[in-house]
């Protein structure tokens, strides 16, 4: 079957290690798992971290990159697909598709039966195929690590990347003052169409907000940190720009900060996003449609840094 996957990796140029071409079917390597006939992906960062050679060894190559699908399982039944596998070995006790088990960029996936939830009526399978990591990553940032009913105001650093646009979109969904930081200009003009105050990165916030968004890192978080109100929640994915930023570690104990780590979200979690999207009209913001037969324009495009939301590709195209 036709897949993109890494073949190498080049820490400096990502998409020369990638090649589309042929695979073999994905083994199940369980009983319970199953294929699903990839319909819509959508890709992530993570994709080119792959490349990179950033959570993958030579001995895990070649490996068909992915995590995002939406799909039709063996009983024909729409699916949106829980990228999150248990993988005995990894020191996490689990992986996400592409790192241990094939990925989504390909005419089929193998997951076990259980990573399957039903595509809500109502929800285009392009819309729904960007939720599963980046926006299932934003959801819990928000809700259960930042825990944004007890608070009124977010900030988000970033804003042009898939989680910061699903974190905007979210949080003015869910009736939260949302200020977002952007160095580009064009960005900023969109956030603030989604609902935002638009700021320059480092800037100041008309007031100190009770959850921090981050995914951007070092370039960001002295400024997540000053921008923070007392008690306030910075929560983390993240670290696009850098993952050792300086920390003043006076202004966490006297703001009384919580730092906070995560890394995407629980099956419950998805079907509560998946839920609240279909049920609140909440769609993810799309930079772009690329057909299956054009994966590597994706590729390049999410590489350009010029996105704005999620890079979609249309598996029956
Ligand atoms: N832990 C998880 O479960 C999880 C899930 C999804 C993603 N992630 C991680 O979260 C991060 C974001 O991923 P993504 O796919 O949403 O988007 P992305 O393509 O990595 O973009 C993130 C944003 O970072 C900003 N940025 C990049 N370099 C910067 C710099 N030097 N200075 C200031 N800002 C900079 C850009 O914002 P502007 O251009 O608007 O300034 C960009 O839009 C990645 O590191 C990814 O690995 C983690």
């Amino acid at each position: 079957m036709r897949a993109a996957y890494a073949s190498s990796f080049d820490a400096d140029n990502p998409l020369a290690a990638l090649t589309v071409g042929d695979r073999p079917e994905p083994a199940h390597p369980q009983r319970d798992w199953v294929s699903v006939q990839v319909r819509a992906s959508s890709l992530n960062h993570h994709d080119l971290w792959s490349l990179r050679g950033v959570g993958l060894g030579p001995d895990q190559l070649p490996m068909i990159l992915g995590c995002d699908a939406v799909g039709t399982d063996p009983d024909g039944n729409e699916v949106v697909i829980y990228p999150v596998v248990p993988t005995p070995g990894d020191p996490r006790g689990m992986s996400i598709l592409s790192e241990h088990f094939p990925g989504t960029f390909a005419e089929r996936v193998a997951v076990p039966r259980m990573n399957l939830l039903p595509l809500p009526t109502g929800l285009a399978a392009a819309d729904a195929a960007c939720l599963p990591t980046a926006w299932l990553t934003a959801w819990r940032m928000l809700t259960t690590k930042g825990r944004v009913d007890d608070g009124e105001s977010v900030l988000v650093q970033g804003a042009g990347g898939g989680v910061a646009t699903a974190a905007v979109a979210l949080g003015v969904a869910l009736g939260k003052r949302v200020y977002a930081t952007s160095r580009d200009a064009a960005k900023r003009e969109r956030i603030t169409e989604l609902g935002a105050t638009a700021l320059e990165p480092g800037a100041r916030l008309p007031e100190r907000v009770d959850v921090v968004i981050e995914t951007v890192g070092a370039a960001t978080f002295d400024h997540s940190l000053k921008s923070a109100a007392p008690m306030a929640r910075i929560v983390v994915s993240g670290a696009t720009a850098g993952y050792e930023p300086k920390v003043n570690l006076r202004r966490v104990f006297a703001m009384q900060l919580e730092i906070l780590g995560t890394s995407m979200g629980t099956p419950d979690e998805l079907t509560e996003l998946l839920a609240f999207c279909a049920e609140r009209d909440v769609r993810p913001v799309i930079d772009s449609v690329v057909p299956f037969s054009r994966i590597e324009e994706a590729f390049a495009r999410l590489a350009s840094g010029d996105v704005f939301g999620k890079v979609v590709v249309d598996h029956t195209a």
